[in-house]
């Protein structure tokens, strides 16, 4: 299965988005999320077509199923590469969406949200209500089962809770993990982080970097730096 890093363009302009991709030489995997698209629309993700880039649309769908399909339907239009939902959204939402993304391209990776990386246990049992006796690891496991049962290709998750997903639902079910973290560098906001070696030896096939790359005083060498040492190489 394919393996690569995504970058994640948190960028609140078209103008700062187009200066960082600038100083690449090639046609990198980019994760589009809330941010940039609510401030610049569908356009940026066609410009970012026309550059050659691969294109995660990370919108969070989650709504009641006919919204959340005819949302998909809309967002078909950009030709991306993956696409994704929240699983709270509920079988339903997920199994309708799923069918009519595949209708148009039935090569599309739809994934769903699990539990966000930036959720520590202690906050999904005071603010999530979710009961006591479930660990994050439960958790992100059944909402897992959730999207395989839906049909989605995959989950994002924490690169921490790849081993069980992929003993659970099979090699093939594509986990896609945020919340990378170089050695001794900031966390930010993010609770459950790992490094992209150890992304690497749980078998994350995707991981998605921001700011260690965004934030970096030479992001091309950051990236290449963490692809490598992600496909270890
Ligand atoms: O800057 P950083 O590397 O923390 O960025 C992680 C990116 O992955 C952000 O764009 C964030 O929205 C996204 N993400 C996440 N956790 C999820 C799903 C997406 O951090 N569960």
């Amino acid at each position: 299965m394919a393996k690569d890093v995504i970058v994640a363009l948190d960028f609140d302009s078209k103008e700062k988005t187009m200066d960082f991709l600038d100083k690449f030489n090639e046609e990198i995997f980019v994760k589009v999320g809330m941010e940039l698209f609510y401030k610049e629309g569908p356009e940026i993700v066609r410009e970012l077509k026309k550059r050659g880039h691969k294109i995660f649309l990370d919108l969070k769908l989650h709504d009641i199923p006919n919204t959340v399909k005819n949302a998909t339907k809309s967002l078909m239009n950009l030709e991306t590469d993956m696409i994704n939902y929240h699983i709270a959204g509920g079988e339903e939402m997920l199994s309708e969406s799923v069918i009519e993304a595949k209708k148009i391209n039935e090569n599309i990776i739809t994934l769903g949200i699990t539990m966000l990386t930036s959720t520590s246990d202690e906050m999904m049992h005071e603010s999530i209500l979710i009961k006591d006796d479930l660990s994050v690891e439960d958790t992100v496991l059944s909402y897992a089962k959730t999207g395989k049962k839906s049909g989605l290709s995959g989950v994002v998750c924490s690169a921490l809770e790849v081993p069980v997903i992929k003993k659970e639902l099979g090699e093939d079910f594509i986990t896609v993990t945020p919340g990378i973290r170089l050695k001794g560098s900031n966390t930010n906001d993010q609770k459950r982080v790992v490094t992209p070696s150890d992304a690497r030896s749980l078998g994350s096939d995707y991981i998605v970097v921001g700011r260690p790359i965004t934030k970096s005083d030479n992001p091309v060498e950051s990236y290449h730096e963490i692809k490598k040492m992600f496909l270890g190489l």
